[in-house]
């Protein structure tokens, strides 16, 4: 078992490299199997959720050539399954977008109820049963397996209002509708920029969707989509958490290659905070010298404050002068982090879907436990600012999401490095003892 050790209160210098995005690779993998031909696909980030997916692709008969280190060859020609390895699916929540890519390609699909984040409440997929009836499947789930048959082997063109402000459904009716027959229509879509980039790799194999990026999205479906070439985005979420971090630590950091339009939203609060941000073409330059001041967020979906960047704003909240609260707008509950940060000094009280956070002076080192992708990440930040030791178990969450992230901070000067334990020695371990 590894873990993170890290000596904290050194600011970061130099820059860091952003990867492409976790939330767009996981989307464009499952859509590669739509594909009549090679697709190949660029920018990928080296993370496991990656790896699992393209896995379980390989295991339903795909070719999977890696051409580099980020880039493969896709070619799902050879497919002709409709059953995804149940294993491996339970590994990540992005899975379940293999029902929309099956339904598109097969009129069928079986696929085991998806895993990802344990955010402490029910993660429904009711959105996505909603927009796949509406497309003329008939969904079924036992012993943990999602069936679902399009009538006629094919899904058909239809107008779809979601209830809620989805991702994944947004996400998954798009699959689906890309080779239905006729016209769809989803309204109240999500926006974030992973579904514009997925609308964007299916335009460039032939598909015909517009709006995407709107709260309306419409879909002509086709016959077919060819091979081709695509380059993922870069990580909105990644290049946020290298912001926070810099923020909390202090010090002067360019992130580079990043779209800084779709970072507007988290840096608009850093702002508020007394942090200096200077955003250049593909660039964005974060320094802090001054103590950090207190701020209110509440997250929201896209354009509005990710919801994937609220662990790491409130871990550096927790040192800014005054009183900031911290509201969840997306999920029922993730303040799942908040107890390990009063581990280290923090002085935070969850009431609701709010954090109320009184700034302290310093977080002192700790022993650690991430309970998931982005709590890990603001365990790592908190980490960066405290005096003293800390030491994060937990850490494959981290590796999940987040591309080599030990040498992208030794690299900026941060004192952290991995060290291995046998799986008695954690402090989790201890704590069940
Ligand atoms: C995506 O999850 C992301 N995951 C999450 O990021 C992110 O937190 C979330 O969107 C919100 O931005 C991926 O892209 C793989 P949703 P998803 O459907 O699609 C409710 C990370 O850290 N809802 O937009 O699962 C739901 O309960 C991960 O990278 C329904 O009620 O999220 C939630 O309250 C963690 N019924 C809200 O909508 C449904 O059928 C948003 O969920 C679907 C969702």
């Amino acid at each position: 078992m590894t873990k993170y050790i890290i000596n904290g209160s050194n600011p970061l210098h130099g820059e860091v490299e952003i990867s492409g995005g976790k939330n767009a690779a996981v989307a464009i993998i499952p859509a590669a199997l739509m594909v009549d031909g090679v697709c190949r696909i660029e920018n990928l980030p080296q993370i496991s959720d990656v790896t699992t997916f393209l896995n379980i692709l390989k295991q339903m008969g795909a070719s999977i050539k890696m051409v580099n280190k980020r880039t493969v060859d896709i070619d799902c020609s050879n497919v002709g399954t409709t059953q995804a390895t149940f294993g491996l699916m339970r590994r990540i929540r992005a899975s379940y977008y293999l029902i929309g890519a099956l339904l598109a390609r097969f009129g069928s699909a079986d696929v085991a109820m998806p895993g990802g984040c344990n955010f402490g409440s029910v993660r429904p997929i009711d959105q996505h049963v909603k927009g796949f009836t509406a497309l003329g499947a008939t969904i079924s789930v036992s012993n943990g397996i999602l069936n679902a048959e399009a009538a006629n082997g094919k899904l058909r063109g239809a107008s779809i209002f979601l209830d809620v402000v989805s991702v994944g459904a947004t996400i998954n009716v798009m699959l689906g509708a890309t080779l239905a027959e006729g016209n769809t229509v989803i309204e109240n879509a999500a926006r974030e920029p992973h579904i514009v980039d997925l609308a964007n790799f299916l335009n460039s194999m032939g598909a015909d969707i517009r709006g995407a990026g709107t709260n309306v999205i419409k879909i002509r479906g086709v016959e077919r989509l060819k091979g081709g070439f695509y380059s993922i985005i870069p990580d909105q979420i990644e290049a946020g958490t290298y912001m926070a971090a810099v923020a909390g630590a202090g010090g002067r950091v360019v992130i580079k290659d990043v779209i800084p339009k779709h970072l507007e939203c988290i840096y608009g609060k850093l702002r508020e905070m007394g942090v200096t941000i200077l955003e250049l073409e593909d660039s964005i330059v974060v320094q802090r010298m001054n103590p950090l001041i207190r701020t209110h967020i509440k997250t929201m979906p896209y354009p509005g404050f990710p919801t994937d960047m609220q662990p790491q704003l409130s871990a550096i909240l927790s040192l800014a002068e005054g009183t900031s609260t911290v509201t969840e707008g997306v999920w029922d509950n993730r303040f799942g982090y908040v107890d390990e940060l009063c581990k280290m000094g923090a002085n935070i009280r969850v009431i609701g879907r709010t954090a109320i956070i009184e700034g302290t002076q310093y977080l002192t080192g700790a022993p650690l436990v991430a309970g998931d992708l982005r709590a890990g990440a603001a365990l790592v930040i908190a980490a960066l600012c405290a005096k003293g030791q800390s030491e994060i178990e937990g850490v494959s969450y981290i590796e999940r999401g987040y591309e080599k992230m030990i040498n992208k901070l030794s690299a900026l000067g941060a004192d952290i490095k991995t060290a291995y334990m046998p799986e008695e020695a954690s402090f989790s371990a201890r704590e069940v003892v």
